[in-house]
This record gives structure tokens, sequence and C-alpha cells, in this order.
């Protein structure tokens, strides 16, 4: 990121945009706050009153399931109110421009847009044009990042692991097109851990790789040897241009993370997959659905890391110290 549009003067969060910029106790600050609300589940009553009487607007103009599902509870929980933007129903059909989508937005007076775009940079220039009093949380754009997704990657991988230190962490498949790993790498590399290492075939690595302070493999067998955390991605068809593999059953071959390969990891070794996964092309359902799978954990630690996220830009901490 060229400015840090994403801290104010004092160096806290005005808006979420990338993991670039922020510092080791930006994301410990995050990751903490969300362990207080990682407990609400289990009680009784789950909403607490920290942002209520503000307004929470889902802008999502590319598809989504759990992050817009999650931003929506997320909010809820926090006793917000929240507009879904229905991009399909809306009126960009008849060619209103995103400024002039966001101006009518604002004139509703939202506190926070909650934004997912196919376009790499959309959440900046959101941010760049809204008014001084409203902030931006970036919920994917285009290749370049989804830094709620890393934090909650972070977060259920401190839950498992504790220390982020010792842990080699292997990120597997199309990094060439994740906006996740993206953000991951950049968020695993802040908080300290000994080894990232990427894997995949060579259409699918980014020609930058060596710059992001990772280790490269195209073997996923060696790639995999004693690493305490396995994260998988799909195959994002829709940003390839041209056919950069030969099929996803010759893909799987490769790459498919199957039980056999898992035995490579350390015997401790959590499976982790931002979704939506797509069995037998980049994991086989034995794993997906095994006992060192914590998938539908990242799911839900999602919505206490959207909490935290949130509450902390719009300057309600409480959560904390309940
Ligand atoms: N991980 C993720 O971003 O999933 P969705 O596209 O369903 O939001």
């Amino acid at each position: 990121m060229r400015e840090n549009l994403q801290l104010n003067e004092a160096g806290e969060l005005r808006h979420l945009l990338s993991i670039e910029g922020l510092k080791r106790e930006h994301l410990e600050r995050i990751l903490d706050i969300a362990e207080s609300f990682a407990v609400l589940p289990g009680r009784q009553v789950k909403k607490v009153p920290l942002l209520r009487g503000r307004i929470v607007t889902n802008l999502f103009f590319e598809n989504s399931t759990r992050t817009r599902t999650t931003f929506e509870l997320a909010a809820k929980l926090l006793s917000a109110d929240v507009i879904n933007f229905n991009v399909s129903v809306s009126a960009t059909s008849k060619g209103e421009t995103l400024l002039d989508t966001l101006r009518n937005l604002e004139a509703m007076h939202s506190d926070l847009f909650v934004v997912r775009h196919q376009h790499s940079g959309a959440a900046h220039f959101i941010a760049r044009h809204v008014a001084p009093g409203v902030s931006v949380i970036n919920a994917g754009d285009g290749w370049h990042a989804h830094p709620t997704q890393a934090l909650l990657d972070m977060f259920t991988i401190r839950r498992h692991k504790g220390d982020f230190t010792p842990l080699r962490v292997a990120i597997v498949g199309d990094i060439q097109h994740s906006r996740v790993a993206r953000s991951q790498i950049m968020a695993l590399n802040t908080l300290g851990v000994t080894e990232v290492r990427i894997i995949g075939p060579c259409t699918l690595l980014p020609a930058e790789a060596r710059s992001l302070g990772v280790h490269l493999y195209h073997d996923l067998e060696s790639g995999l040897e004693e690493v305490d955390v396995i994260i998988m991605l799909r195959l994002q068809r829709e940003r390839m241009e041209g056919a950069l593999l030969p099929s996803a059953h010759e893909y799987f071959q490769l790459y498919g993370l199957t039980e056999a390969r898992l035995k490579r990891a350390r015997p401790d070794a959590i499976v982790m997959h931002p979704g939506p996964i797509n069995r037998g092309v980049e994991i086989a359902s034995e794993v997906a659905d095994g006992p060192r799978s914590v998938i539908l954990q990242q799911v839900s630690y999602g919505i206490a890391v959207r909490m935290a996220v949130m509450s902390l830009i719009l300057g309600a901490r409480g959560g904390e110290n309940e």
C-alpha cells in the first residue's frame, strides 16, 4: 500500500484495507479483542450493545457466502443496524458509478462500509472518497487483499498452536490469483512465524513470490515435510486468463491433499481452507471432513474476528472488558 490510509494520526485503525502497513501490535490487539467475543456464542444472550445506533452497510459487488454472512451476523451481535446492498437488484445495472452509489449510501448515514469488489484497489478508492466520519473494511478486492480472512486464519492458528514463533506454515495451490494468500503471508510474517512455504505449479505461483518472504516448493510431498499448519486454496478459475492447468483430475493427482500426503506434515498439523472448498480438486473429502480439519472453526471464528475489527474501528472497545 502506497499510503497508510488505514491508520489515523494516533496510529489507530480508521479503515481496514490490507494487512500491509499494520504492525504486530495491531494484529495482536485485534486477536485479543476477538478472544473476548469468541465466548459469546456459549451465552444465552449473545448480543452486546457496543454498536447500538450505528449503521453498517454491506456493499458486495462480488458473490460471497462466508464473508458477507459473518459480517452481517457480527454487526447484529454488536447491536448495529445493517443494510445489505444487493448489487444484482441495484441501480448499478442502470449505469450508476461506484462513486455515485457510494454518495447515495452515505446520504443514508452509514458509519461503516464493508466492501467486496472484483477489482483490486476498490476498497482503497472508496476509503479515499468517504466522508471523514465514515470507515471502510475491505472484504476482498480482486487479487489484492482479504485482511479479515487472514485475521480469522491467524486467530484459528493461535487458538490451536498458541505461539506463532516456532511454526512452519504451508500455503498450497493457486497463490497467483489469491488475495487470501497475499494477506495470510503478510500476517504470518508480521506475527513472526519460523517459515512460510508456498507450494504449487509454476503457473500458479506469483512471479514476485520470493520478495514476499516465503520459500517456494513445486513438489507437494516435500513442501509438507514437518509443517504445523497446512492452508489449502481452491483454483480461482474466475481470475485465470487462459489454460494454466491441464485438468482438475490431474491437478488433484499432483496437488490434492489426501490422507497419505497429510502424513508428511507434523502429527498435530491442522488443515485449513478459506472456502469455498472444491472436493476432489484441491482437497479429498476424507481430509476436509477429518479430525485435523479446522475449516468450519475458521468460519465460526470469523464472527468474533469481524466483531473485533468493527468495534475497534468504530471506537467501541468495551468488548474486551466484558
Ligand atoms: N473465504 C471467503 O472469502 O469466502 P466467501 O467468498 O464465501 O466470502
